[in-house]
């Protein structure tokens, strides 16, 4: 069999449009019960609003597969660059998307922000699409967060993830996280996110 090559590298401007497609193929799976709308609508929302700007100077890994972007990482950490983003007009988001839908999406945002300390490298989200995972990349991009916080000296890796989500969980207990805090979901959570509640992981470095 051919022996893919995954090639672990940081974001640049050109890989926008595909870095957003992976990204949502995780941001959707907890969007779509807010927006009661597909994949597409959602997209150009976070691209709209700037929820992710295009340019950027650190914080999101890809995985590079024969030239497709194959897995995204987003990474938080104290002092972060990032560029201004470009986002629309609040009146012209209003008037394409419907102030309901946006206020919707805004709260599920402000579900996931978590605040980092000092010592902490923050997974916000980590992505493989559909037609490359069970492959090693989820595992490949892991090392590359382990790289990154060593160089940055920080202690520790955090993430959350859904309890029903049981792959990414077992993925991330045998690469050494434990969990450290369970919060369970509001009913409406749990309808929103078809899950009863979402765990808090560490890996000490
Ligand atoms: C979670 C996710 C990023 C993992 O990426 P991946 O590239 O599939 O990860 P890997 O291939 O490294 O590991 C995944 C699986 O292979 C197994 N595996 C990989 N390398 C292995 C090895 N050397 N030995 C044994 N098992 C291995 C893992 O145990 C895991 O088991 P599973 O097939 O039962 O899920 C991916 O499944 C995904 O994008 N899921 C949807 C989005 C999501 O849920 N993200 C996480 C939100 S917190």
């Amino acid at each position: 069999m051919h022996i893919m090559e995954v090639l672990i590298r940081r974001y640049e401007e050109k890989d926008f449009i595909e870095m957003l497609n992976v990204t949502m193929e995780l941001w959707n799976l907890k969007m779509k019960h807010y927006t009661k709308k597909g994949i597409d609508i959602n997209t150009s929302i976070i691209k709209d609003t700037g929820t992710i700007p295009s340019k950027l100077n650190e914080g999101i890994i890809v995985a590079e597969v024969e030239g497709s972007i194959a897995g995204v990482v987003h990474l938080d950490f104290i002092g972060k660059k990032v560029k201004e983003a470009e986002k629309m007009s609040v009146l012209k988001l209003v008037k394409k998307y419907g102030l309901v839908r946006l206020l919707r999406v805004r709260k599920m945002g402000k579900f996931f922000e978590h605040k980092v300390k000092e010592d902490e490298l923050h997974v916000h989200g980590i992505v493989v699409s559909n037609r490359f995972r069970s492959m090693g990349i989820g595992s490949k991009l892991f090392k590359e967060i382990e790289n990154i916080a060593e160089k940055k000296n920080l202690k520790k890796i955090t993430l959350e993830v859904l309890d029903s989500n049981i792959s990414a969980y077992n993925l991330y207990k045998r690469l050494g996280f434990i969990d450290v805090a369970k919060s369970v979901f509001s009913r409406q959570q749990q309808q929103y996110f078809k899950s009863n509640s979402h765990v808090y992981m560490m890996k000490k470095l």
